[in-house]
């Protein structure tokens, strides 16, 4: 994951380099930036030694005199899709006080205007600036605005007051950074099977049976498991997603290549989520040319079933925590229970694909947990990545009675 982390001039500036530190122990990638004034208390070159990477500190090109290029003067566009998070530690009065008019005048302003992440500001100054009402307004309009804002701790200040101001623990403005990711350990011990996607039945050398599955739902499980902390083995069939990183990625086109990836991954699992939308039937026979068409002939396709992979996991598994989906466009409860039950599955995530915001190809899903204990927990339309983390918590609250 990205983060960009905002370097603003006060006296606690030399603190981010010990939080640069602290936040690449979560395998975080860090761009800095450093306003003007950050760099009266510290030199970049700290920042790039640490980080291994420039560090940004003009809007437009290294040197104020030099001439601006194209590629530097959008550059703030790029960190701002590119970024996952902005956290800007110290944050001075006077950043706070941009933010909160909209006032782009470099690039860390310009930054945060641009992004769609979240923001954490962790805030240090003098008790008074802090305690001015301006501050405080600012603050509340950053807060009401989304902004994630690590108060600071009262104590002895640089200008030798005492009260609020001082820059918040180092521990606690990584633990917020951390929270607002996403980035849980709770995971640590597991190993965590993931099918995402469709299967393809080929038909003969150009046509195939297949579905409307995007793969994103399977995508964000994988990505959210392996943020928090699990190794993750993602067997996917055909996609246009990137692969997450850091995961054991296993591309399979057709449900018996699936079948033979997961029967080989399932041993060394704790968890196996079947988010896959696996092709029920294929073709009898498989063209080897490609069918020609016989002019006012209909043409009669022989289907047969394909393996039922959850069902055979269900089967065989030991003290696997398994999951499986169920896409419905009617029934989805029935149909669910049904689906726990025939295939030995601890949890059915089911949803109904004719309802808005839910099923192929949104970013969003509406779903509801099935458990075996008879519990129903219907969740609320959230993104798949927030579902995602409903499904782990759930297979985590699962995995000590499977044990
Ligand atoms: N599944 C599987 N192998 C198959 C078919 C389905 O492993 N050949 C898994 C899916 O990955 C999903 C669950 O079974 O986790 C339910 O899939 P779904 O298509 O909803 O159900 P089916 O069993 O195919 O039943 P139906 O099509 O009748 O609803």
């Amino acid at each position: 994951m990205r983060i960009a982390l905002g370097v603003t001039g006060g006296v606690a500036a030399y603190k981010a380099a010990e939080l640069t530190r602290r936040l690449q122990q979560e395998k975080l990638d860090i761009q800095v930036i450093m306003t003007r004034s950050a760099r009266e208390f510290i030199t970049p070159l700290t920042f790039a030694a640490l980080t291994g990477q420039k560090v940004i500190t003009e809007m437009f090109g290294k040197e104020s005199n030099a001439t601006p290029n194209v590629e530097s003067a959008i550059e703030h566009i790029a960190v701002a899709q590119r970024i996952d998070l902005l956290v800007v530690a110290p944050a001075t009065a006077d950043i706070l006080a941009k933010f909160a008019q909209g006032i782009a005048d470099d690039f860390l302003t310009t930054l945060y205007l641009a992004t769609k992440a979240p923001v954490v500001v962790a805030p240090a100054m003098n008790v008074n600036m802090w305690e001015n009402a301006a501050t405080q307004n600012n603050i509340a309009t950053l807060k009401s605005r989304g902004v994630h804002v690590v108060d600071p701790d009262e104590g002895y200040l640089a200008c030798g007051m005492t009260g609020s101001g001082r820059l918040a623990g180092i521990e606690t403005i990584a633990k917020e950074v951390c929270k607002v990711l996403g980035l849980r350990h709770d995971l640590e011990n597991e190993t965590i099977l993931i099918t995402a996607g469709p299967t393809c039945e080929d038909l003969d050398p150009v046509r195939y049976l297949t579905n409307r599955s995007s793969g994103k739902m399977g995508y964000a499980l994988a990505t959210a498991a392996q943020r928090r902390g699990a190794k993750v083995i993602l067997v996917s069939g055909p996609t246009d997603l990137q692969t997450p990183e850091g995961v054991d990625w296993i591309p399979v086109r057709t449900t018996k290549q699936m079948r033979e990836a997961v029967l080989e991954r399932a041993k060394e699992s704790t968890i196996i989520i079947k988010a896959a939308a696996v092709a029920d039937y294929r073709p009898v026979a498989q063209s080897q040319q490609k069918i020609k068409r016989s002019t006012g002939e209909h043409l009669v396709l022989e289907l047969e079933p394909t393996p039922d992979i959850l069902a055979e996991l269900g089967r065989t598994k030991s003290s696997q925590v398994l999951i499986g989906f169920a896409a419905e466009t009617e029934n989805v409860a029935a149909s669910a229970r049904k689906k726990l039950t025939t295939k030995n599955a601890d949890m059915i995530v089911a949803n109904d694909v004719t309802q808005a915001g839910a099923g192929f190809d949104t970013d969003t899903n509406v779903v509801t947990l099935y458990l075996r204990d008879h519990r129903e927990i219907a969740l609320p339309k959230m993104t798949k990545f927030q579902v995602a983390d409903k499904i782990l918590d759930q297979a985590l609250e699962l995995r000590p009675q499977t044990k």
